[in-house]
């Protein structure tokens, strides 16, 4: 298994490889990895005679592909306030190519290996490349096969290096992870295979760590003894827009809470790992899963809340009903909304909720966990006239507006004891000077080094399918418990029921 290859505060740049994006012609490549392979250009990450190939069934040229990826790139600068670069771009332009074939051709990937010869032998580098699957998952299996069959995986050796970076949704359930683990591990070493969730590059959920683990004030107060419960929220304030097909087959649960709620739930919980090396931090947040309290598929229809969003208005914006959408099924019955409790089992977690809620067509995007800390002993100031007080809230917001608040109580000014909440606030614009970097920058440049640490081990995987396939199982198909909440609330009722049972609230209302 990898480990950490350097230390992380240390600048990495790669060794010249070569990546091949299969899914060229695709949505993600346009919008979010090639804008952010331009970036890492830009600031000097990468080596002088990097090439990217890109790989799909579309018929191109290399200077077409480079046009239409110069026009995304744009537009995804335009979004950020920012104008390319034209000279960087023109050297940047020169090492993109472009590769017709299909993902079930050994023919084709015989030809694609020929292409990456040919351009190793150009650059005079010695043959490392990083192959992207950046394709809908059907695709995957084909892929990794052509792969191995074009001598492409190269498992076992070490130099020149070959990496598979395999995007999300691994897997639909668990026996589809197992399996597409094993089809990769058939092929490749664990240590070259990277499990990409972008959460896990985002500054925000990188924090997590840090202000646990780097500050002896909270890490010492992070146990059952001084928290209540737990908030993770991921609240979007998009529809399914033009992902109806994709989604409709998948829904909150496998979308989101799958993958990047346990991610930040793991990272919360975990305890600290013995080393900042990749598999000691994903060896805790195994942990975690395995900790969790399984929720059985007979009890899901219960203790779980889903929800589909009906037409609504957002921001002034006339959304139509999730059963309106283009490419969804007019009897869907699945979910854009859920929320449930969660327990980790363990000793540091006994008895304390984390309560997890994701959804689209909310009111407005934002990601977020509050740590609620016990609530203060009844005497001297939380008991009337001046209580009862509101316990600290330590809030992670992951994104937008990225930051941290503590709220505390405090006496305000005058002739009374009259006590206020208060917020300190830290916010990543007003402290460093800029908004966080992309977190597919951060990725594509680990995997380029070869560091594991922020990519999901196949164990992981697997754990987490472990514990969200019996939830999604029980609740299938159930359409006689999917509730409907309008396109810009906040969900259902019943989800704020769920926590309310609890005496407790939803910080975000
Ligand atoms: C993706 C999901 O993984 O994450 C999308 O497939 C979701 O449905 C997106 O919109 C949210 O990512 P972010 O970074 O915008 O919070």
């Amino acid at each position: 298994m990898s480990e950490t290859p350097d230390h992380p505060t240390v600048t990495r740049k790669p060794d010249p490889f070569v990546m091949v994006v299969f899914g060229a012609s695709g949505d993600l490549t346009r919008r979010k990895l090639m804008p952010a392979i331009f970036q890492l250009w830009c600031e000097n990450h990468l080596p002088e005679s990097t090439a990217i190939i890109g790989y799909s069934r579309s018929a191109k040229t290399d200077e077409s592909f480079r046009t239409e990826l110069c026009d995304s790139i744009r537009k995804s600068l335009h979004c950020h306030q920012s104008l390319i670069d034209d000279a960087a771009w023109d050297t940047f332009a020169s090492r993109i190519f472009y590769q017709q074939g299909a993902y079930d051709s050994p023919e084709d990937f015989a030809a694609l290996g020929g292409r990456i010869e040919t351009l190793n032998a150009e650059r005079n580098v010695s043959g490392n490349c990083m192959h992207y699957l950046a394709t809908p998952p059907s695709a995957f299996a084909d892929i990794i096969s052509n792969l191995n069959c074009a001598g492409l995986a190269r498992r076992g050796q070490k130099a020149p290096w070959s990496r598979v970076v395999i995007e999300k949704p691994f897997g639909t359930d668990l026996d589809s992870a197992r399996e597409l683990n094993r089809i990769a591990r058939k092929v490749f070493d664990e240590d070259q295979i990277f499990r990409i969730d972008h959460y896990l590059g985002k500054e925000t959920v990188q924090n997590i760590m840090v202000l646990r683990m780097a500050n002896s004030i909270f890490e010492h107060l992070w146990r059952h003894d001084y928290i209540d419960h737990i908030q993770i929220t991921a609240a979007e304030s998009i529809g399914v827009g033009t992902r109806g097909g994709y989604y409709d087959s998948s829904g909150a649960l496998r979308d989101m809470v799958q993958n990047h709620l346990m991610h930040l739930l793991c990272l919360v919980a975990m305890e600290p790992p013995v080393a900042l090396t990749a598999d000691a931090i994903r060896d805790e947040k195994v942990k975690v899963l395995r900790a969790l309290r399984p929720i059985p598929a007979r009890c899901a229809s219960n203790g779980v809340v889903r929800a589909q969003y009906s037409a609504g208005e957002i921001n002034g914006r006339n959304e139509p009903g999730y059963l309106q959408s283009e490419n969804v099924s007019a009897d869907s019955t699945t979910e854009t909304f859920v929320a449930f409790k969660a327990h980790v089992d363990n000793w540091r977690w006994t008895g304390v909720p984390f309560y997890l809620r994701t959804g689209k067509c909310l009111p407005r995007r934002c990601t977020e966990i509050s740590i609620h800390f016990e609530d203060i002993p009844k005497v001297l100031f939380n008991r009337p006239p001046a209580g009862p007080l509101r316990p600290n809230v330590l809030t992670i917001r992951v994104q937008p507006n990225e930051g941290i608040a503590l709220e505390f109580q405090t006496k305000a000014p005058g002739p009374t004891m009259k006590i206020e909440p208060l917020e300190m606030d830290f916010g990543y614009r007003e402290s460093f000077g800029q908004a966080p970097p992309d977190a597919y920058q951060r990725l594509l440049l680990d995997a380029a080094v070869g560091d594991a640490t922020l990519f999901t081990r196949s164990d992981e995987v697997e754990a987490a399918w472990r514990y969200v396939a019996p939830i999604i199982e029980g609740c299938a198909g159930s359409a006689d418990t999917m509730l409907k909440y309008p396109a810009g609330s906040w969900g259902p009722k019943e989800a704020d029921e769920l926590i309310q049972a609890d005496g407790n609230q939803w910080r975000l209302q």
